[in-house]
């Protein structure tokens, strides 16, 4: 909240609406007449953050726009508008994470899914089922830095040429059988790494977080010379990342930003959560918060 620094009538864009806890406490800031757009490729998120949202800022006007945040920034223009504020929260919901259906889960047992937006073409069961041995190993060892990958890799193909690896217990126990449990009864499940592998891959996590940083680059260049945009001169734009994949291009992006003039660092490096949010909250102790500010006049130098 304080560093997007929300004003009553402002423009705000919640490219990750979830279940809109975020976009409540702003709309609530932007009364008495400000605008939210709302976006999630989760429809059922949606609809969730959109009656989160009305209920908090009565007289605020709500756009709900389901799809992926990567087409945001057209689409953001398209409604002829232009935010002064963007967040991006990035990965699953506790909704998705908690619900054994949507395969997310190594310890609820379910359909081998994970796919955030329904309508995706790919489940995680048909990458398991049919990438080539090598190319289950680059998966697993690019998204999810697990040094394990050809274990695992050749484990996935044996077991799948015995029946179909199609439940997320499965998947995880055969991870598990490689990487046996460590005695410290702190250290993550051997499983954690190859979902967030197989997650990433099937949802392109990586590869919409770059589109819409280059959405936030192609308008801090435009605001730069003076013309119209998605984004507002002076627009704040934060983004929350999990871990070291969508940490780096964040801070990669927002430095180049920085360096060319194009707008402010509102943070020095990535921001955690406090011990005491990390204690009430503790899926937030991974978290990682960077923002930057567009420059509010053109002519910077780049
Ligand atoms: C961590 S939650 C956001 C929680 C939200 N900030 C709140 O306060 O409730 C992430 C949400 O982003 C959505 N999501 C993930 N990747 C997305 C993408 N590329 N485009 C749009 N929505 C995405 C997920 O469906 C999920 O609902």
């Amino acid at each position: 909240m304080e560093l997007l620094a929300p004003a009553p009538g402002q423009v705000y864009v919640d490219c990750t609406a979830g279940l809109g806890g975020h976009a409540s406490a702003i709309a609530a800031r932007l009364r008495p007449s400000g605008t939210v757009i709302l976006n999630d490729v989760d429809p059922g998120n949606l609809a969730k953050a959109e009656a989160a949202v009305r209920t908090s800022g009565p007289g605020i006007q709500v756009i709900p726009i389901q799809g992926n945040f990567a087409d945001l920034p057209r689409k953001v223009a398209e409604h002829g508008l232009a935010a002064d504020m963007v967040l991006a929260d990035l990965g699953f919901a506790s909704t998705q994470v908690d619900d054994a259906g949507r395969g997310l889960s190594f310890s609820r047992d379910g359909p081998l899914d994970m796919r955030l937006d329904p309508t995706l073409p790919v489940t995680a069961a048909e990458l398991v089922a049919t990438l080539p041995e090598e190319e289950l190993a680059q998966v697993i060892r690019m998204y999810g830095e697990e040094r394990e990958a050809g274990r695992i890799a050749r484990k996935l193909v044996r077991e799948r040429e015995r029946s179909p690896i199609t439940t997320t217990g499965r998947l995880a126990e055969a991870v598990r059988s490689v990487l046996p449990r460590r005695f410290d009864p702190s250290a993550i499940d051997p499983a954690t790494r190859t979902f967030q592998a197989l997650r990433i891959a099937v949802n392109d996590e990586i590869g919409t977080l770059e589109a819409l940083l280059a959405g936030v680059e192609r308008a801090a260049r435009s605001v730069g010379r003076g013309a119209g945009a998605w984004l507002r001169p002076g627009a704040r734009v934060a983004i929350v990342g999990f871990h070291s994949l969508e940490d780096r291009p964040v801070k990669r992006a927002f430095g180049g930003l920085a360096a060319t003039g194009l707008a402010e660092l509102l943070t020095d490096g990535p921001v955690g959560p406090t011990e005491r949010e990390a204690a009430s909250n503790p899926r937030s102790r991974s978290s990682r918060l960077r923002a930057v500010k567009l420059v509010t006049v053109g002519s910077p130098a780049v």
